[in-house]
This record gives structure tokens, C-alpha cells and sequence, in this order.
């Protein structure tokens, strides 16, 4: 869908009447200084083609602290949701969401929904939580979520009137692309009810697959810990003569943790993406490429996305309560089909090899935050505070170009991000690996 200029847009509650009191913490001549303004705008493309610069360029509202406020923070209630799947970083989103609203905006009530969006649904029984400092104290070195998560939708209706009958003026939803068109939904719904919810979302995910955004919030730390993966199945595959070490990796429909872990070891001689497609069989399909690779050098390392290669197992109808298809089981496995498939045709020809398998699929999503990501993740929960104590919502925190932005949320619905083969990315990947482009059904979209 094409996008232009009024698909930026913020949506703005009503007029806002409250100093902020953000400016008090900043030295007094300075203050103006810190707030940012809502015309300050991060262009989306910084490239072109010389003499074809847009004349129009797409931009995103900059995100930052505003000079006055919708909410009133002394009557102001703001709640916290985490859906989906684990994700490193999720409880450091939440203990800066709750120290900014409490430290800086002096916001006293906060609640932690249960569960995801099940946690707003009375009829499920889990009641939420409130949060204060104390309660999020240490919570930033453990991975997980300290207030649960939890798949699938939820009544809008149902939803609202739980919010409504809790008095909650905003709601943080924390996940990926599933959870932030329920966001998109809920917010969409307040507006139409006249209920003056401000609804931010948090971009969170290790696929790094949220449209407009540079990288979501888990990405790096999952990278980093798949790469430990990588360099375990390499030392296998050099313990062995004609050694084959190979690593599945999340990554649903987007191959980025597989090309970036890739990049980052250095060692990988195979990286298949879902959205490159590959062969098995024939001359420059992977098993007569890894044949010659092995015979040139007695070792071989393969790294495949968990969502790639469904062209070469069972079809399967199985999806989770996100709706998304569940790759993690045995019909539509691709690293264990890989697995018995590679050592099988080997065999056959005569050629043995010792296959060592990992699949370090869950471990690299529920480990603590790396530095970068603890960063990350402080910067995107405090510019969701300064956003929804604007009065802005139905918006998604991002970051453009290094630049934090505010994405509407029904932009971010209405797109999908991927890599594209015809990318750098994937250039360097090839370049890193020296594999082909496999196959011959790459779309033709130079
Ligand atoms: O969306 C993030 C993700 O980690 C995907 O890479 C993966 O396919 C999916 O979640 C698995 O989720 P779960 O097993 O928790 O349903």
C-alpha cells in the first residue's frame, strides 16, 4: 500500500493545559532546550538520486519531550502490556516506563497487565499488578517479562471497559507487528467510543521485522547470543573430518537475525532466508555446493531462518493464537529436515559427514538485554512517556536513521518489513559467505 504525508500524522487527544515538569530537572535558563516540538520532522529516505530528490519527502514526527501536557500528572494512570513472544529487554522497558512516569512526570499509578492482552479480559482472572520503583528495581537483569506474556486478541469492547473501569488514561503496549495492530485496533476503537485513551507501542521483537523502524528493541542481544550458537556448531565442524556444523535460528518470515549473526561470525559458508529461495537438488543446489565445499576444505557451516525453505517440507495449517504459521514443529522444521536431508543424499553418494545440529532457537530471545540493547530499550520506554503524556496516540515509538520517531500505528499495520535480496544486506552476506544467489525465483524488481 502506498503511503504519503497524512499517513504520518499523530493522532492528538485535545489541547495540552499542563507544563511539563521535565523542565525543572534541566538547568532553568537551558529549559527550552529539551523540549522537542511537534514540527520538528526526521525525514524517512535520505537517498536519492542526483536531480530526482522527492519534492515531498515521507517524514516522521521526532519524538521527545513535550513543553505541555494533555494529562495532568497528579490524576493520571497509565498501564503496561507485554505480548507475544519473549524478547530480550522487556523488563528493562518496563522499569523505565514506570521510573520516567514516576521520577519525572511524578505519575503515581501505574498497573502491569497480566499476560498480554488476556490481562485486560476480566473473564480470564488475572488481575494486574501496580508498579512502583520497588517493584522494578532489579528487574533489568533478567530476561523474560516480569509481567507475563501472552498470545492471541481480545474483545476491543471488553478491552475498553476494563481500561475504563480502571481508569487507565494509558496504555503502553509492548510487542511486535501482531500486538501493534491490536494497538492500532484498541486506540482506534477509544477514539470512537470518545474515550480518551492515549495508546504507545514499544517495538519489540528479535525478527527486527516492524515497518519504519531502523531495528527493534531484542534484535541485537539475539543476534549476539545466536552468534555463540554459531561459533559452537564452527569448532564442531572443524573437530571433524569433512565436519558440518548447522544452526536454525528464529525468524519467522524475515531473515535478518540469520544474515546479521552470519555477518557478525564471519565463519558461515551458508545462510538461507525466507526470503531468498533455494534448491536442494541440481548443480547449484545446496547439497552439491556443500559436496564442493567440503571437498575444498573438510568443514562447512549452515545457518538457516526457521522460516525458509517451506517449499521443501510439509505443508502444515498449524499457526499460533498470533495467527502467525508455527514453524517450530515437526511438519514444517526446516533445520532437522535439513539436517536428516544433508546427511541422507551424503550417504548415498558415498561422500559420510559428521553433521553436528544446533538449535538455540528459544535460548537466544530469553536471555537479559545486551549494553546496546539495555540503551535502547531506556531511550524508546522514556520517549513513550514524553508521547503519551503529550496526549498523543495510536502511535508506535521508533527509530528512523538513529533518530527516535513517532510512527503511526496504522502505518506500521498496513506494512511489512523483510530484506530484500537486491539489498547491501544481503550483498554482504553473499560476500561474506561467497554462496551464490540460489535459485532462479528471485523477483525481478531492478
Ligand atoms: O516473533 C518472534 C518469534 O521469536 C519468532 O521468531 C518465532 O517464530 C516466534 O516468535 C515463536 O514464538 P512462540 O513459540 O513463542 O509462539
Amino acid at each position: 500500500m502506498m503511503l504519503n504525508s497524512s499517513d504520518f500524522e499523530i493522532v492528538q487527544l485535545g489541547p495540552r493545559r499542563f507544563p511539563s515538569p521535565i523542565a525543572k530537572a534541566g538547568v532553568p535558563s537551558q529549559s527550552e532546550k529539551l523540549f522537542v516540538s511537534d514540527q520538528h520532522r526526521v525525514a524517512y529516505e535520505v537517498e536519492w538520486q542526483s536531480g530526482q530528490q522527492p519534492a515531498h519527502p515521507l517524514s516522521f514526527e521526532k519524538a521527545g519531550p513535550r513543553k505541555d501536557l494533555y494529562f495532568d500528572p497528579a490524576t493520571t494512570k497509565a498501564a503496561i502490556v507485554t505480548c507475544g513472544g519473549l524478547c530480550p529487554g522487556l523488563n528493562n522497558v518496563i522499569r523505565s516506563l514506570v521510573l520516567e512516569l514516576h521520577h519525572h512526570y511524578g505519575v503515581r499509578n501505574i498497573l502491569g497487565i497480566r499476560y498480554g492482552y488476556e490481562g485486560m479480559n476480566p473473564e480470564q482472572g488475572v488481575a494486574p499488578r501496580p508498579l512502583g520503583p520497588d517493584d522494578v528495581r532489579t528487574i533489568h537483569h533478567a530476561g523474560g517479562s516480569v509481567l507475563g506474556l501472552g498470545r492471541g486478541k481480545q474483545d476491543l469492547g471488553v478491552m475498553l471497559d476494563f481500561l475504563k473501569q480502571h481508569q487507565v488514561d494509558i496504555l503502553f503496549t509492548i510487542g511486535g507487528d501482531g500486538t501493534l495492530r491490536g494497538a492500532c485496533a484498541l486506540g482506534q476503537a477509544a477514539r470512537e467510543r470518545g474515550q480518551k485513551l492515549s495508546v504507545v507501542g514499544i517495538p519489540k521483537t528479535i525478527d527486527n521485522d516492524i515497518p519504519f523502524v531502523d531495528k527493534t528493541f531484542g534484535f541485537e542481544t539475539a543476534v549476539e547470543t545466536a552468534r555463540q550458537a554459531i561459533d559452537a556448531a564452527h569448532c564442531e565442524a572443524l573437530g571433524a573430518r569433512n565436519g558440518v556444523g548447522l544452526v536454525k535460528l528464529m525468524g519467522r518470515d524475515a531473515g535478518y537475525i540469520a544474515a546479521h549473526a552470519t555477518l557478525a561470525s564471519e565463519d558461515v559458508n551458508f545462510c538461507l532466508i525466507p526470503e531468498v529461495p533455494f534448491e536442494l537438488d541440481g548443480d547449484s543446489g545446496l547439497i552439491s555446493l556443500l559436496r564442493k565445499r567440503l571437498e575444498r576444505r573438510a568443514h562447512a557451516l549452515i545457518v538457516v531462518a526457521e522460516g525458509c525453505g517451506i517449499h521443501l517440507v510439509k505443508e502444515s495449517s498449524a499457526h499460533d493464537a498470533s495467527g502467525n504459521i508455527r514453524y517450530a514443529n515437526r511438519d514444517l522444521d526446516i533445520g532437522s529436515h535439513l539436517r536428516d536431508t544433508i546427511v541422507e543424499r551424503l550417504k548415498s553418494e558415498g561422500f559420510p559427514i559428521t553433521l553436528k545440529y544446533i538449535d538455540p532457537s528459544y535460548m537466544i530471545r530469553s536471555v537479559a538485554a545486551n549494553a546496546n540493547d539495555s540503551i535502547f530499550c531506556n531511550i524508546l520506554a522514556r520517549h513513550a512517556v514524553h508521547a503519551a503524556m503529550a496526549g498523543k496516540s495510536e502511535l508506535l515509538i521508533g527509530r528512523c536513521h538513529g533518530i527516535f520517531t513517532h510512527i503511526p500505528l496504522l502505518a506500521v499495520a498496513t506494512q511489512k518489513k523483510t530484506m530484500s535480496p537486491y539489498d547491501s544486506l544481503w550483498f554482504a552476506v553473499t560476500q561474506t559467505t561467497g554462496q551464490p544467489v540460489f535459485g532462479t525465483t528471485l523477483p525481478d524488481i531492478r
